[in-house]
């Protein structure tokens, strides 16, 4: 029996969606690290694939053939379960496999992943192959800022493409929006895909707060930088007022200044600073500062995820004051999937929302992404939360 449905149909439509993101590098754009947190994009390309072969093929296709016996060692990222690995630091060092052995790797796996699929799809079978297909759309994300970050990092400023738009401008004096104290249901509750981190579902109570509908933009953040916000001790957590002055930040990621004006390295390349633009590119640190500045402050995840219906999402990563925990009642995935959310909820803060990188179908209004406080090579923003 051949089954064509619209899981092939999806896993095949994201396969190609990360070919189509590379297709404007450079076969040198694919290789380097800057640092470790970009991971060059062949890495990428090679690690989204390893997954259908680690987690489907090898386990659940009798007689299967790896593409390489080493692969799993070149393109395992963080999963102890499953065996050794290439440092992180060391992906950029990699010159082989070649960008067109990652590509013959690619196409090897799909065709597997798709002759499979057409004979087995059994409940177990589909729910990992959903969880490849966000995770590779978690990846095409990455590509797109790993791509702006090795790009808008050397000196020559190199664009991306003249397409990729990552500026929408944000509505004017929407003001804020008042919620009312009160017990509220946070976590995912539908029937669809869900990550394990965003159950178990539970009550929270909240105070009244009101949270504000647009996302701060460049014009309100360069206020702060000429108010001497990147110099007022008062404003800054004591890591985050170290970690501004041994790394000499000013300004947002990517922001240049030239003869007195404020420019922005983007897809595009180098851009005018759009003033009615969400600010992009900064840190938890910065987002904090900036709320303190203004004498508000960041939402916690749960007021975020209440009031969203009443806002609009999705130009940036959302900086939350919330810490990256488990909810009640959270329970890991069996097994080495186990390690795919739950190993990080130490040390990170939530931020929701989505970002202009994200793929359509990939974010939910209970989606909850997590980075360290410092880092932001990301979409990130800000909204912010009036107490009443
Ligand atoms: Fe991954």
């Amino acid at each position: 029996m051949i089954i064509t449905d619209s899981l092939i149909t999806s896993f095949l439509q994201t396969r190609s969606d990360t070919e189509e993101i590379c297709a404007p590098l450079q076969t040198e754009d694919y290789v380097v690290q800057p640092i470790v947190d970009v991971s060059p994009p062949k890495w990428h390309m090679g690690h989204t694939t390893w997954f259908f072969e680690e987690f489907i093929l090898s386990k659940y296709l009798e007689n299967y053939k790896r593409f390489h016996p080493e692969y799993a060692y070149v393109f395992n990222s963080y999963y102890e379960s499953i065996g050794k690995r290439v440092i992180r630091t060391n992906r950029g060092n990699l010159s082989r496999p070649t960008v067109r052995e990652v590509y013959e790797y690619r196409d090897y796996i799909t065709s597997q992943m798709q002759s499979f699929l057409e004979e087995n799809q059994d409940f177990k079978i589909r729910e990992l192959v959903e969880i490849g297909i966000h995770h590779e759309k978690q990846h095409q994300e990455l590509l797109l800022t790993d791509i702006k970050f090795i790009l808008g990092t050397n000196p020559l400023l190199p664009k991306y493409n003249d397409t990729f738009t990552e500026n929408p401008i944000c509505d004017q004096n929407l003001g804020y929006n008042t919620i009312n104290e009160g017990v509220y249901e946070i976590g995912y509750a539908g029937n669809e895909f869900c990550y394990d981190n965003e159950l178990g579902r539970h009550k929270v109570f909240l105070e009244e707060y009101a949270i504000s509908n647009e996302l701060i933009t460049n014009r309100e953040y360069i206020e702060f930088i000429n108010d001497k916000g990147y110099e007022n001790s008062l404003l800054w957590h004591s890591e985050a007022w170290d970690w501004i002055h041994n790394s000499a930040i000013k300004t947002p990621l990517y922001w240049h200044i030239i003869e007195g004006q404020y420019y922005q390295y983007t897809l595009q390349g180098l851009k005018m600073i759009n003033p009615i633009a969400p600010v992009t590119h900064i840190s938890y640190y910065e987002a904090f500062a900036f709320a303190q500045w203004k004498g508000e402050r960041l939402p916690t995840e749960f007021e975020w995820e209440v009031a969203q219906p009443f806002f609009n999402w999705g130009k940036r990563w959302e900086w939350t004051e919330s810490a990256y925990l488990p909810y009640p009642n959270y329970k890991k995935a069996s097994g080495a999937l186990g390690e795919y959310n739950g190993k990080f909820m130490v040390n990170q803060k939530v931020l929701r929302g989505g970002s202009v990188a994200t793929p359509q179908n990939h974010i939910r209004p209970t989606y909850r992404n997590f980075f360290h406080p410092h880092l932001r090579w990301q979409f990130t923003g800000l909204r912010l939360v009036k107490e009443l």
